[in-house]
C-alpha cells in the first residue's frame, strides 16, 4: 500500500499533508504532519502541483484558498469538523449586524464562507499572540468555539461576544477524568487543548494546540505527560520522544472524522485525482483575506 502511495505521489507530483489526529500510518505515509497553523503555512510553501490533504474540510479548504492555481484533495469529502459546521454565514452576519463595529474573528474551525465574513482568522496556536494585538476597548466577535475564544478572553482579561460552538470530542473530557488520570500518574504533566471546557483547562498544567503539545513535550525535562486531547498525536509523541511516556486521558477521546481517511482512501484519492477541494472565488477571495491576516502575523 504504501509503494502504491509513494509511486503514485511521485507520478502527480503531490505531497500529503496530515493533521496530528490522523491514524498512525497515514502520519507516517505524509510528507509533513503538523497543527492547523503548521498546515497552513505549509500549505504555501509547497512546490507540487498537487496537495493531498488528510485532516478535516476546513483544513483542505483552507490549503485550497491559499493555493488557488494547484489541485487540492481529500481523500474522504466526507471528514467534516462538527464544530465548524455549528455557525453559518448567515448567523454570523445576524450577530455581526447586533454589534456594528465589532471586529468578527473566527477560529480555523470554521468554514469558508464564514472566513469570508471575518476580520481576522486564527488558529489554537497562535490566538493569544494575535488577540493581544487587539486594543482592550475592541468589540470582538469569536466564533464558532466558545472554549477558545473564552479561554483567550480570560488570559488576556478581555470580554468577548462568544458563537456557543464547541467541539463534541473535546466536550468527552472532564475534571472528573483528568483527576482519575492524575491519580493513575501521579506526578505526569497534565497537558490539555484549549477547545476544553473551563473546569478542565483550569485544572491542567498547560493548555496547548497540538503542535504546541509537541514542542512542548520535546523541550520539557519532564518525562511522564497525560494527554488530553484526540489520541491520534500520542503516535506522533511517542515516535519523537522515545524516552518519554504519554497516557491519554482515556482512550475514547477519539474525532470520528479524523479517522475517516485511510491508506486505502489516500491511495485511491491519489490514484483517482479524487476529490477536489474547490471554493467558490468570490467566498474564497474575501475569506483569503482573513487567512493571509493571521499568516501574516509573525
Ligand atoms: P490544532 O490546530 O491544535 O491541531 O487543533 C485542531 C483541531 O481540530 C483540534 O480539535
Ligand atoms: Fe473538529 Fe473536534 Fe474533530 Fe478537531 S477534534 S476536527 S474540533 S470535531
Amino acid at each position: 500500500m504504501l509503494d502504491d502511495i509513494l509511486r503514485l505521489k511521485k507520478e502527480r507530483n503531490a505531497v500529503i499533508l496530515a493533521h496530528n489526529y490522523q491514524r498512525a500510518e497515514v502520519q507516517d505515509a505524509a510528507d509533513f504532519t503538523g497543527d492547523s497553523l503548521e498546515l497552513a503555512r505549509k500549505a504555501t510553501q509547497v512546490e507540487a502541483d498537487v496537495i493531498v490533504f488528510c485532516g478535516v474540510y476546513f483544513m483542505a479548504e483552507t490549503a485550497a484558498i491559499l493555493n488557488p492555481a494547484k489541485t487540492v484533495l481529500i481523500p474522504n469529502p466526507d471528514a467534516g469538523c462538527p464544530m465548524a459546521d455549528m455557525i453559518s454565514a448567515e448567523q454570523l452576519r445576524a450577530m455581526k449586524a447586533k454589534h456594528p463595529g465589532a471586529k468578527a474573528i473566527c477560529y480555523v474551525n470554521s468554514t469558508a464562507e464564514v472566513k469570508a465574513e471575518c476580520d481576522m482568522c486564527v488558529t489554537s496556536g497562535n490566538a493569544e499572540k494575535i488577540m493581544q494585538t487587539f486594543a482592550p476597548n475592541e468589540e470582538i466577535i469569536f466564533v464558532p468555539d466558545q472554549h477558545l475564544g473564552g479561554h483567550i478572553a480570560s488570559l488576556l482579561g478581555r470580554s468577548y461576544k462568544l458563537w456557543p460552538g464547541y467541539c463534541p470530542t473535546h466536550a468527552m473530557l472532564t475534571a472528573a477524568k483528568i483527576e482519575e488520570a492524575r491519580k493513575a500518574h501521579p506526578g505526569a504533566v497534565v497537558m490539555v487543548h484549549p477547545e476544553c471546557a473551563a473546569d478542565v483547562r483550569a485544572i491542567a498544567d498547560q493548555r496547548l494546540s497540538t503542535g504546541g503539545m509537541c514542542a512542548f513535550a520535546r523541550e520539557s525535562d519532564a518525562t511522564e505527560f497525560i494527554v488530553g486531547t484526540e489520541i491520534g498525536i500520542l503516535h506522533r509523541l511517542r515516535k519523537e520522544n522515545p524516552g518519554k511516556n504519554f497516557y491519554p486521558v482515556t482512550e475514547r477521546l477519539v474525532c470520528p472524522n479524523m479517522k475517516k481517511t485511510t491508506l486505502e482512501s489516500l491511495r485511491a484519492s491519489l490514484s483517482e485525482m479524487k476529490t477536489r477541494v474547490n471554493v467558490q472565488e468570490e467566498v474564497a477571495v474575501r475569506a483569503k483575506r482573513a487567512i493571509d491576516a493571521m499568516l501574516a502575523m509573525k
